[in-house]
C-alpha cells in the first residue's frame, strides 16, 4: 500500500468536515417566534421582528443607523445606487464575486488595485496611483474580517472627494481600537448569509452615519416608495422578512459565545501549526477585536513540500473540505478580463495570495479533537507525503 493510503486509513475523519457550519438557535424558541408570525400573519415589510432586530443590532454594534436587507449583495448594490456613483470605482480583486459584480450591474467600471501582503486588504499606496478624474469611489473589503487601513483610505478619499463603501461582509462584530469597524466610510455592508458568523439564513445590512442616507436606502430597498402615494426613486425589492429577522434575534444572543468558541479553534490551529515549515499563519493586530470568522493560511510550496492545490486535493481524501478563498481573483473572470487593471503585473501580491491561500474549517461547534486532527494531518503531510 502506498504511504498516503496508510495515512488516510489512520487519520481520515469519519464524516466530511466543511469549512463552516451555522450554530443553530434553540429550536423551541424559534418555534414560538414562528407561532407569533402565524398569529399576526405579518410576514414581511417591516414587521415587529424586523424592527426589533434593527434596534438590537444598533445596540450590539454600537452604530447610529442600520438598514436590514434580504442579502448582502443587494445591500451593496443599494448603497452604490444611493450614493449615486459614476465612472470608476477602485476595488480589490481578492474577494467574493459579489464585490465587483455589483459595479458591473450599475455600469460602473471596476479598477482593480493590489493588496497588502499581511492583511490581504487593499493597498492604500496603490489606490493613490489609480485615481483619475473619472474615479468616484473606493470599494475596499475587510476580507476575513481583517481591517483595511481605514485611516489611510479616509485620507485619500478626503483629498480626492471620493466616497468609500466598505464590503464588510466578513466583519461582523470586529472592533478597531474599540470602534465598530463598520463605522468607517460612507456605508458598510454586512452579509448574514448562512456561511457567516452571524446569520439570518440569507440576509445582510447596511451601516451608515448619515440619517438622510438611511432614509434613502430604506426607500430604495422598498421599490423607492416613500408613502402610499409617492414613489420617489427607481428602487428595488431587497427587504428582510420576518422569518429571517426572528432567526437573527436569536442568533444575536449567541454570537459572543460563537466568537469565543471560534477563538479557541483559532488558537488551537495556531499552536499546532506554528512549527510546520512552509505554512504562513494568520497575522494578528493587537488593536483589533477579531471575530475569528476565517482561518486563512498560505502554503509555501518549496518549504512545505507540496502546492496549495495538491494539499487541497489530498485533504479531501481525509474528508477535510478546505476552501481556496479567494481563488480565482475577480480580475481573472472572463467578463472583466479586458480591463487594463486586470493584468497580473499590476496585481502581484493578490496573484500570489490567490495561488497560496487555503481556509481551514472553523466554526463554534467544531469539535476540538476534529480541529486537532485537521492540524495533525496538515503537519504530517508536510513530512511524509509521497506522490
Ligand atoms: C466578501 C463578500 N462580499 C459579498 C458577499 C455577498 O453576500 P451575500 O451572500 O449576503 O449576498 C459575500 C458572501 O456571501 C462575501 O464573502
Amino acid at each position: 500500500m502506498k504511504e498516503i493510503d496508510a495515512l488516510i486509513k489512520q487519520y481520515a475523519l469519519p464524516h466530511t468536515i466543511y469549512i463552516t457550519q451555522p450554530t443553530m438557535p434553540d429550536f423551541e424558541r424559534y418555534s414560538s417566534m414562528l407561532k407569533r408570525i402565524w398569529e399576526t400573519k405579518w410576514l414581511s415589510n417591516y414587521g415587529e421582528f424586523h424592527r426589533e432586530l434593527e434596534q438590537r443590532l444598533l445596540h450590539f454594534l454600537g452604530v447610529q443607523y442600520c438598514s436590514l436587507f434580504c442579502n448582502g449583495t443587494l445591500a451593496l448594490l443599494s448603497a452604490m445606487k444611493a450614493l449615486n456613483l459614476k465612472g470608476e470605482v477602485i476595488t480589490t480583486p481578492f474577494s467574493f464575486p459579489a464585490t465587483a459584480n455589483v459595479l458591473k450591474w450599475l455600469n460602473l467600471k471596476p479598477v482593480f488595485c493590489d493588496i497588502e501582503e499581511k492583511t490581504f486588504t487593499i493597498n492604500p499606496e496603490n489606490i493613490k496611483r489609480l485615481i483619475n478624474k473619472k474615479t468616484s469611489a473606493i470599494l475596499p473589503v475587510h476580507v476575513y474580517g481583517y481591517p483595511c487601513d481605514v485611516n489611510a483610505i479616509q485620507n485619500i478619499a478626503d483629498t480626492h472627494g471620493l466616497k468609500i463603501i466598505y464590503d464588510a461582509a466578513h466583519a461582523f462584530g470586529v472592533r478597531l481600537n474599540g470602534t465598530a469597524l463598520v463605522q468607517y466610510g460612507d456605508a458598510s455592508m454586512l452579509s448574514f448569509h448562512a456561511t457567516k458568523l452571524f446569520t439570518t439564513l440569507e440576509g445582510g445590512a447596511l451601516i451608515m452615519k448619515d440619517e438622510q442616507l438611511k432614509r434613502e436606502i430604506d426607500s430604495l430597498k422598498n421599490f423607492g416608495i416613500v408613502d402610499e402615494e409617492t414613489v420617489l426613486r427607481p428602487g428595488i425589492n431587497a427587504k428582510m422578512n420576518e422569518f429571517q429577522a426572528a432567526f437573527g434575534i436569536l442568533q444575536l444572543e449567541q454570537v459572543e459565545h460563537e466568537i469565543a468558541s471560534r477563538r479557541h479553534i483559532h488558537e488551537l490551529y495556531m499552536n499546532k501549526l506554528t512549527s510546520v515549515p512552509g505554512i504562513v499563519l494568520p497575522s494578528r493586530n493587537p488593536n483589533v477585536k477579531h471575530n475569528y470568522g476565517y482561518f486563512p493560511i498560505l502554503i509555501k510550496e518549496e518549504q512545505y513540500g507540496m502546492s496549495r492545490d495538491a494539499l487541497y486535493s489530498v485533504l479531501l481524501r481525509f474528508n477535510i473540505h478546505t476552501r481556496k478563498y479567494f481563488y480565482p481573483l475577480i480580475s481573472s473572470y472572463s467578463f472583466f478580463k479586458r480591463l487594463s487593471t486586470t493584468l497580473s503585473a499590476h496585481l502581484p501580491v493578490a496573484e500570489q495570495a490567490a495561488e497560496q491561500v487555503l481556509c481551514l474549517p472553523i466554526y463554534g461547534t467544531l469539535a476540538h479533537d476534529t480541529a486537532k486532527r485537521i492540524a495533525e494531518v496538515i503537519a504530517i503531510l508536510s513530512e511524509k507525503y509521497v506522490l
